[in-house]
């Protein structure tokens, strides 16, 4: 039953459904986000979540959104639904086709499935004409070396479906892109994707490298934030590290990223919910890497304040629901999150000195995401966070100087 359809009896309910994957880092973010809003929260999962009563969750197959937006529908038939949003890549094409089906403001889904897989993305943004990669597909029987040599060297070898760099990897030669590639299909194969899919071999684009947050509502987007990634991400392996906003960039560089990343968004075809961008900027040319129709990952959202001091989880419900959010600016502190890398693989023993990194002046958090005694993976294969280290502070530079002091006081025991 769309907006505006209600009966009596439910006229005052709110109600937001939360599509949360199993192993989102966002979870008790949203529900808490959620929480604020004085509305119904139905979970949507591909698990078992432990919710607070009966009668709100969903449980969905989330890789088969159809299915799941079915089970969301028949669920909404008598308890009017107002938004649903996803946390995650996951849950994006589910919420998506969800939302359609509801009559509530959505994405096409089509364009949402195209930023889950690499290689629909580079064809959307190349359909549009867009700044990107040079860029070619390389299938099971292909001859990778040839198609890296099309591109150029270095070259970036990387899965379509993956994220959070796990499989990207440099090659700086025909033989290392094929070594690079036999890699892939094996991480492919314990992530449980087809090992002999499709990977993408992209021309790498040098330069500093940027993150932009941005909200659409009726295809026109703003952007809540631009960060800066201080630490060269250059391979063979890109882990990700330290982001931090505001921007120092120019300020006529960063109206270009900004377009770049609006214009992304339009090629894709998304208009509505949230978009983390990847840009880099080399010079005068800015290149988008990829977008997501998605909030920033990990914990990472928890660096943003807007207004008031709402969240932005709290900004991309607001959104969902329809509701005003005029003028909406980010706090004037500059804020920035590290997330830890794992040095190697083997099995975590333990974090020492995170007592010390949580003294450094401008700390104000120190996350650890992996209990000890777990078994970790370092990139290319590693697929979860050690932890995050978030920090605020009067300028940029503070900020990233901080990170970097409470990074040095951890000491990772990895057996
Ligand atoms: N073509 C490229 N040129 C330079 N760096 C790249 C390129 N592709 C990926 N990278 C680096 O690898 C990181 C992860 O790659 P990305 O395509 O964003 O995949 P993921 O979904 O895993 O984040 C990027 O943030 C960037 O630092
Ligand atoms: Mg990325």
């Amino acid at each position: 039953m769309p907006r505006g359809q209600r009966d009596a009896h439910d006229r005052d309910v709110v109600r937001v459904l939360l599509v949360l994957a199993s192993g989102t880092y966002k979870a008790a973010d949203f529900l808490v986000a959620a929480s604020s809003l004085s509305a119904e929260v139905v979970v949507v999962s591909d698990h078992l979540l432990a919710v607070p009563a009966e009668g709100r969750a969903l449980t969905v197959d989330l890789d088969d959104p159809d299915a799941a937006a079915a089970t969301i529908a028949a669920f909404a038939a008598d308890r009017p639904v107002d938004a649903v949003v996803a946390a995650d890549d996951r849950g994006v094409v589910a919420a998506a086709v969800a939302a359609r089906r509801l009559g509530l403001a959505h994405n096409p889904p089509a364009a949402v499935a195209a930023t889950r897989d690499k290689a629909a993305q580079r064809r959307a943004l190349t359909a549009a004409g867009r700044a990107q990669p040079r860029w070619r597909l390389a299938r099971a029987a292909d001859d990778v070396e040839a198609l890296a040599a099309q591109v150029g060297f270095p070259c970036v070898v990387k899965p379509v479906s993956l994220s959070g760099s796990r499989g990207v990897i440099r090659a700086d030669d025909a033989t290392a892109a094929l070594v690079a590639t036999a890699r892939i299909r094996g991480i492919l194969a314990v992530a449980n994707a087809d090992p002999f899919g499709p990977i993408l071999v992209e021309s790498f684009v040098p330069g500093g490298e940027v993150a932009v947050e941005a909200l659409l509502r009726g295809g026109e987007l703003t952007v809540l934030a631009v960060f800066d990634k201080p630490d060269p991400l250059d391979g063979p392996y890109f882990e990700e590290t330290i982001y931090v906003t505001p921007s120092r960039l120019p300020p006529a560089t960063l109206a270009t990223v900004e377009r770049a990343a609006a214009a992304a968004a339009a090629a894709l075809g998304l208009v509505e919910g949230p978009v983390h961008a990847e840009l880099r900027v080399d010079g005068d040319r800015v290149v988008v890497l990829e977008l997501a129709a998605r909030t920033i990952g990990g914990l990472c959202a928890r660096t943003l304040r807007f207004g008031a001091g709402i969240s932005l989880e709290e900004v991309v419900l607001h959104a969902a629901l329809g509701r005003p959010l005029d003028g909406l600016c980010r706090e004037v502190a500059a804020s920035g999150v590290m997330m830890l890398p794992i040095p190697r693989s083997g099995v975590l023993d333990g974090v020492g000195g995170v007592d010390a990194a949580r003294a450094v002046p401008g700390v104000v958090g120190v996350e650890l995401s992996i209990p000890p005694g777990r078994r970790v993976w370092a990139l290319p294969e590693g697929d979860r966070y050690l932890g995050f280290v978030f920090a605020r502070g009067a300028t940029p530079a503070a900020v990233e100087q901080a990170l970097r002091t409470a990074h040095a006081q951890l000491d990772v025991r990895i057996r």
